[in-house]
């Protein structure tokens, strides 16, 4: 296998390589994760479904952890560990993954990693973009960093895909998957590094109304919101992201502890169909 990084900052080819081979090898896989941890996200081309099927898709994400479904979006029938994100041109409104975001933070545990293989992209559009987590937060001046130690953010899905629900429907899939709070910063639990832990999921801080902070009640909108739309936005600086440029069969797996991400949406009215395994992760702290 040969590992061919993209950027500086972030992202990795991996050539001479075929994912399947890695659900039985052992010293691949390790091989894998350990560029895994080192680039974040890691791309392969032509992993056709005769050479890696959908059941080897989720066999190789399995060897991560357990797979979890989505609240909304269906699985696919004969592979239930992959989701299917399917867009069509009669689908519009259901377009909601072009914001930076992390998988699944409305979750108390999101996903430590997801494996997403393209079946069907539009010709030209459709990328997406993944940005270095660990590279923002060491990045930060060191007023924001102490300032933001100890912070802990809401995160909840009512912005983003309920935000154009009915209220009934978004109470009651609320009720079935309550906010989640997070520590701004987080630690990778593999690999030790400081990780700025805001995305389009995370509504306000829960702890940051305090006296050394704020004026109570006056400054809390102004201040602390400003300061979660400026973490968010580090997101947004080009030199700690990727873009990858889909062809028909790659893959993406990528660190979803350590990255955020960002699919286009320049396309329609083309076809985009994606299948993702989202590997269970462990309550960040
Ligand atoms: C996702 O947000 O998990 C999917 C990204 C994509 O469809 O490119």
């Amino acid at each position: 296998m040969r590992i061919d990084p993209l950027t500086c900052a972030i992202g990795a080819e991996l050539l001479d390589v075929n994912l399947a081979d890695a659900v039985t090898d052992d010293g691949l896989f390790e091989e894998i994760y350990a560029a895994l941890l080192k680039h974040r996200v890691l791309f392969l081309r032509d992993q056709t479904l005769d050479k890696l099927s959908r059941q080897q898709h989720m066999a190789f994400a399995q060897r991560l952890g357990e797979l979890e479904d989505h609240p909304l979006i269906p699985s696919h029938p004969e592979a239930p560990g992959l989701v299917q994100i399917y867009k069509s041109p009669d689908t519009p409104r259901e377009r909601y993954e072009n914001a930076w975001h992390c998988d699944g933070t409305f979750r108390g545990k999101p996903p430590m990693a997801c494996v997403l293989r393209c079946i069907e992209c539009p010709p030209t559009g459709g990328d997406t973009m993944w940005a270095n987590m660990v590279l923002a937060y060491e990045k930060l001046p060191a007023a924001i960093k102490s300032q933001i130690d100890g912070l802990i953010a809401n995160h909840s899905f009512n912005a983003s895909f309920a935000a154009a629900f009915p209220a009934e429907k978004r109470l009651a899939l609320k009720a079935r998957y309550p906010d989640a709070e997070h520590p701004v910063v987080r630690t990778h639990p593999d690999t030790g590094e400081k990780v700025l832990f805001v995305n389009a999921f995370a509504t306000h801080f829960v702890n940051y109304h305090t006296s050394e902070h704020v004026r109570y009640g006056q400054d809390y909108n102004q201040v602390g919101a400003d300061l979660l739309k400026y973490l968010i936005s580090q997101a947004y600086n080009p030199e700690y992201q990727v873009r990858w440029r889909w062809t028909p069969y790659s893959v993406a797996i990528w660190d979803n502890r350590s990255t955020n991400h960002y699919a286009v949406m320049d396309y329609p009215p083309s076809f985009r169909k994606m299948e993702r395994a989202a590997i269970v992760g462990a309550k960040p702290y």
